[in-house]
């Protein structure tokens, strides 16, 4: 192989006689309920696949634990888990609390069920469905799963994944969490901000629920962190993995990580026998430009090598293009050609939980995009950088679940060991936490300060979300919650949005900005085939608003109604169409939680002056925060905070107006604003004259356009006071 590498140590366990506990009668011992030909779920007769994946499941090293656990379960209100990936822990620990634990309340009013949260949405569908089909039951019937903007739960289901920030938002209106008496947190190494709050809050929680148990799991775990944060909780590990997996390093540092990985993917698809590839890149324009390449290398080799399936993965990949990664290898071209090979590219969403069948070969060039806050400028920013060995074993462990794999790493030995952090630094510590004090602050939780988080967010990051909260409206000025705050944290969208949202009716144009936020919830609904291009583009700029690409998305989408949600005018026009229905289901989620509020939906008349005015200033009163103003230069500064930056290419302005307000900040190649739209100066101090107090401003040149403006304001308020007073004084005399 061009990338030299040595062969090493095999990281893991290779499961022989000694590695993995034999079998012991009480753990041999299924439940009754696999005991019986009968599924207690939902009453039907067990099919044979059920006992096939069951003598599967049985010699998962979870099990030849599960009385231990059990046991530990019933003594301890918290107990964490740390083992293998591929032991079994979120497919199996679930299932054994299920078979065990008494679902009825004491009252027998109240029916309980268990929860297990995922980071990732991918994961939470992909192993509801799994366990699912290990339990024989329909999916959304006993075990479903709850994701953002997607509910497959039914009143029936006893077992439900769901991300962490959905339980989260459960919390919201269920503070006690009292429809479950187990709760796991999964991948707790990951520490999202959602994992971190939820361990915070469930720690208070279960002071007023004793009947409350916790379980705390991860392959990679700070074991003892936790057990101190969790006042010495009992520490279980699972030792042991069904497959071995062994790890290869390069010799030496791989300066174009790309081409590396591509290099390595076309010799092991030459070279070595068959099985799927999982390749981790960093983000998806990386991810489809290496796809086309690797599909265009392999197809230079003809029939003489196996048949290739290539798919992308990355988070705003529409769905139903994600679930292409669980679609079968291609078969041999020739009855004793050469087999056909799936080779996923995927961005660190791939990286914990999932299984994929068939993944024998894992490539990790050791690198992901992280986020990273910066309070001062307020710019969250997705920064490639290293991973940490956590996220390593992570990665390595998706091979080796189904079958023995093999993990390349694309980095040295030394460098793993000297070279990455052992964790991965909490999320709450890189990120602009607004949304989740406005979730703390509805949850009850006011001192903020005193919070016991695992690791506390840093002072200016928290003063910055408060700032925002205050500015918004939704918290007052003794950082209590408003009721305008009530409604924000009860949509799923970030606060700016929210607020958004809620003002649109007094603005009379709710139905508009509903359906701006529900695209822009979605991913990006624009398609460019690489073949197609040029036409693409056309079909592109005949959306284009004039004033900007928050209604150029509301354009595809009135377009997309008046052309009846028909999918061949979503091909003929470069937009996809799965994505359009995902924004009108959206959109109609965010209207029925508009609806409880007595939000009412009206719109503008379209052929007012104002139809357009009205949805810009509802999104000003939303994102007044985040407005650039052009200078005399050429480039736009943030408003405060001057930063330069500049449209990213993807905006459909064609021009450069002097106030733009923006959705997203984000640094790429440079600091670029993405969906912008022109605003007008004036309005800016109409609306939100609280945040353009030029007393707290910098000098720069918008300080002093808007300086222009207030003087003009005042001016025009003198002339109106003194024609009104005219008018008293006169009795007489109308002026306009
Ligand atoms: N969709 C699937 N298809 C086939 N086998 C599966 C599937 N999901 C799980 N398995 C089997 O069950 C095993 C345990 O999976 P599970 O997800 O419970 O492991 P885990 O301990 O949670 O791993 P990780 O730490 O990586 O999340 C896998 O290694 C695999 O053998
Ligand atoms: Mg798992």
């Amino acid at each position: 192989m061009g990338v030299k590498r040595k062969r090493k140590v095999i990281m893991f366990d290779v499961v022989g006689d000694r590695a993995i506990p034999k079998l012991n009668k009480t753990n041999c011992d299924v439940s009754n309920n696999v005991n019986s030909l009968i599924n207690r779920w939902n009453g039907r007769a067990y099919t044979q696949r059920f006992y096939d994946i069951l003598e599967k499941r049985k010699t998962l090293p979870v099990w030849h634990q599960k009385e231990e656990f059990l046991k530990a379960l019933k003594d301890n209100q918290t107990l964490i888990l740390v083992g293998e990936t591929g032991s079994g822990k979120t497919t199996q620990i679930p299932q054994f609390v299920l078979e065990t634990l008494e679902l009825e309340s004491r009252d027998k009013c109240n029916k309980y069920m268990i929860a297990c949260t995922q980071p990732r949405r991918v994961a939470a569908m992909s192993v509801a469905r799994r366990v699912a089909e290990e339990m024989d039951v329909n999916i959304g019937e006993q075990v479903g799963y709850s994701i953002r903007f997607e509910d497959c739960t039914s009143s029936q289901t006893v077992l439900k994944y769901l991300t962490d920030g959905m339980l989260l938002r459960e919390a919201m209106t269920d503070p006690l969490l009292g429809r479950y008496n187990v709760i796991i947190l999964d991948e707790a190494h990951e520490r999202t901000l959602s994992t971190d709050v939820l361990l915070g809050l469930l720690k208070e929680v279960q002071k007023n629920r004793p009947d409350l148990k916790l379980v705390v799991m991860s392959a990679t775990l700070e074991a003892e962190k936790f057990q101190g944060y969790f006042c010495g909780a009992p520490l279980m590990k699972v030792p042991g993995r069904l497959h071995p997996v062994e790890i290869f390093y390069t010799q030496k540092y791989e300066d174009d990580y790309v081409e590396a990985a591509i290099r390595t993917v076309i010799q092991i698809h030459t070279c070595q026998p068959p099985g799927d590839i999982l390749v981790f890149l960093t983000g998806e324009e990386e991810i489809e430009d290496a796809c086309r390449k690797i599909k265009k290398e392999i197809g230079n080799f003809g029939d003489s090598v196996g048949p290739a399936l290539v798919v992308p993965l990355y988070s705003t990949l529409p769905p139903a293009m994600q679930q292409k990664i669980f679609d079968p290898a291609p078969s041999r071209l020739m009855p004793n050609g050469p087999a056909g090979r799936k080779i996923i590219v995927s961005t660190n969403i791939a990286e914990t939980s999932l299984t994929i069948d068939g993944i024998v070969y894992v490539i990790d060039p050791g690198l992901a995009k992280r986020k990273v806050y910066n309070p001062r400028t307020r710019v969250e920013s997705l920064i490639v950088s290293p991973i940490s060995k956590a996220s390593a074993n992570q990665r390595s462990g998706r091979a080796g679940r189904t079958q023995p794999g093999k993990c390349f790493r694309l980095y040295t030995e030394k460098s793993f060991h000297n070279g990455l952090q052992s964790e991965t630094c909490p999320e709450i510590q890189r990120s602009n936490i607004a949304n989740t004090v406005l979730t703390l602050k509805k949850l009850g939780i006011d001192d903020l300060v005193h919070f016991d988080f695992m690791d506390p967010p840093a002072p200016e990051t928290l003063m910055r979300a408060l700032e925002l909260l205050n500015y918004l409206g939704a918290l007052d000025d003794e950082g209590n919650l408003t009721r305008l705050g009530e409604i924000i944290s009860e949509l799923p969208l970030e606060p700016q949005m929210g607020k958004m949202l809620v003002v649109s009716p007094e603005l009379n144009c709710s139905n508009e900005v509903l359906s701006i936020c529900a695209m822009l919830s979605v991913p990006n609904c624009f398609v460019r085939p690489r073949k197609a291009q040029k036409a693409a583009d056309e079909a592109k700029a005949r959306f284009a608003h004039i004033d900007g690409d928050h209604l150029t998305l509301l354009n595809v989408y009135h377009d997309y109604k008046q052309n009846n949600d028909d999918q061949s005018w979503c091909s003929e026009n470069f937009v996809n169409y799965r994505v359009l229905k995902s924004a009108d289901n959206v959109r109609q989620q965010l209207a029925c939680i508009m609806a409880r509020f007595n939000l009412k939906l009206c719109s503008t008349d379209l052929n007012s002056r104002n139809y357009y005015i009205n949805i810009k200033k509802a999104m000003l009163s939303g994102y007044f925060m985040q407005v650039a103003h052009l200078e005399r230069t050429g480039n736009y500064l943030t408003v405060k905070d001057n930063q330069v930056v500049h449209l990213h290419p993807s905006s459909r302005l064609n021009h450069k107006p002097e106030w733009v307000i923006y959705n997203e900040h984000v640094f790429t190649s440079k600091d670029f604003l993405r969906t912008v739209t022109d605003v007008r100066g004036e309005w800016l101090i109409d609306m939100a004259p609280h945040y353009f107090d030029l007393v707290n401003f910098p000098h720069c040149e918008a300080k002093r356009v808007l300086e222009k403006l207030y003087k003009k304001k005042e001016r025009k308020a003198d002339i109106n006071t003194k024609k009104l007073s005219f008018r008293v004084t006169s009795g007489t005399c109308i002026l306009v």
